[in-house]
């Protein structure tokens, strides 16, 4: 069902799959990509309007006053507005900010708290199951600071255990969390956490890195103040990402990093710095990855962000039954039971069979899967495990796919057992 209560279209994957070169390899060989929660394929709609924009466009932006810069700054801002539509922002012009991933939009965050808003003793809350991206800022925070950081901490079902969560967003500062987990999938109730910590009058941060590709997303709705994600995970390029800001909080944050662009005046003494949002872009920006976004952004519009996640949840359901049906007690698989709960990524152990050994065989296969700690050692240690295998989906994954990676896996149990 999509957001009016109507069945969505089905996705027509092989119509899909021919505007993505990569599904052609130049050996004919099939390659079944199972690994977009790393990083997503590209379609030529976002390679064309790089490659267009420069064959016929490039200067720099925001400092030329002759036609081919004012045109490249044209698209550069245009490309902001429409990811600021994409997710609801109120006033795009502002509160979206360029930066080069989701991690560097963390550690601008963090960086610019850790200058006014944080001070020793402030409490920072977030989750048992937060990337690195979200978990390092805050660790350096607590190095530099002092600063007390309390987790939410993850149950045996893989959702956030709730229980004490007045106690642990008790006088909190900031609370900053994953919307989706890039090991168990794990959507977060994080709208209603949100309102929790408003109550607490702590600033909520959202990690979208692993949803914005895959769920409809709307800030207002999720009751976040800021959002940050990244581009080469939803279509678009690698070296872009997005923070997203309520305009009040990110005017009062000082600058992140100085140089071009982000200041109104220098002197010799000091700088004024610019306005909102160019305030957080310091040096020539990533202009034609801006851009590629904006393509990514109006392919997936253009496919329906309903039907998109309605076509995960069947291949999720396709693929947790397969592998269950086909392995049964030689495989586990980690996170939510209710699929509803979760986004396009399944992790799992092999008995007996290393994961990063399971990737290799199935690399054999052309199938091609994460396998590794998934930059996610703290949860790693809360599921007993020092890897997974991780197979992840985005539009152009197919049931074929997963009967790909079923057989890989059967070689692969052959080959070990
Ligand atoms: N954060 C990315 C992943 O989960 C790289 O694979």
């Amino acid at each position: 069902m999509n957001t009016h209560g109507l069945e969505a279209k089905p996705l027509n994957v092989s119509d899909i799959r021919k505007d993505f070169p990569i599904f052609s390899q130049p050996d004919g060989k099939s390659l079944y990509f199972l690994d977009s929660a790393a990083s997503s394929q590209k379609p030529l709609q976002v390679l064309n309007a790089m490659d267009n924009y420069y064959c016929t466009t490039h200067a720099n932006v925001h400092r030329g006053v002759y036609r081919l810069a004012e045109q490249a700054t044209e698209l550069y801002e245009s490309a902001r507005g429409k990811i600021g539509r994409f997710i609801g922002a109120p006033n795009p012009s502002r509160e979206i900010i360029f930066t080069k991933n989701a991690t560097e939009s963390i550690n601008l965050l963090s960086n610019s708290l850790s200058r006014g808003t944080l001070k020793r003793g402030d409490v920072v809350v977030l989750t048992e199951m937060e990337h690195h991206a979200n978990l390092v800022p805050w660790l350096i925070a607590k190095e530099q600071l002092g600063i007390e950081i309390r987790y939410i901490m993850v149950d045996e079902n893989g959702y956030l255990n709730l229980d004490n969560i007045d106690e642990v967003l008790r006088n909190a500062k900031i609370l900053s969390i994953t919307l989706a987990s890039n090991v168990l999938g794990t959507i977060n109730p994080v709208s209603q956490l949100a309102e929790l910590a408003h109550k607490n009058g702590a600033i909520v941060i959202g990690d979208g890195a692993q949803f914005v590709p895959h769920v409809a997303t709307n800030v207002t709705a999720l009751g976040v103040d800021f959002l940050a994600f990244t581009g080469h995970k939803m279509l678009g390029p690698t070296g872009i990402g997005i923070l997203w800001g309520k305009s009040a909080l990110l005017d009062s944050l000082p600058p992140f990093m100085g140089g071009g662009d982000m200041i109104t005046d220098v002197t010799l003494d000091g700088f004024s710095p610019n306005e909102l949002p160019w305030k957080f872009e310091a040096g020539t920006p990533p202009i034609a990855e801006a851009i590629g976004l904006g393509a990514a952004i109006d392919y997936l519009e253009n496919l329906g962000m309903d039907r998109i996640r309605e076509h995960e949840l069947e291949l999720l359901s396709y693929g947790i039954e397969m592998l269950e049906s086909n392995f049964g007690e030689n495989i586990t698989i980690h996170g939510p039971r209710n699929i509803n709960d979760r986004g396009g990524v399944i992790s799992f152990d092999f008995k007996d069979i290393h994961p990063h050994d399971i990737s290799q065989i199935l690399d054999q296969s052309g199938v091609c899967v994460r396998a590794g700690h998934h930059c996610a050692k703290p949860l790693m240690r809360h599921l007993g495990v020092a890897a997974t295998a991780r197979a992840s989906f985005h539009i152009y994954n197919e049931q074929s796919d997963i009967d790909a990676l079923i057989d890989a896996l059967a070689k692969a149990q052959a080959f070990f057992g």
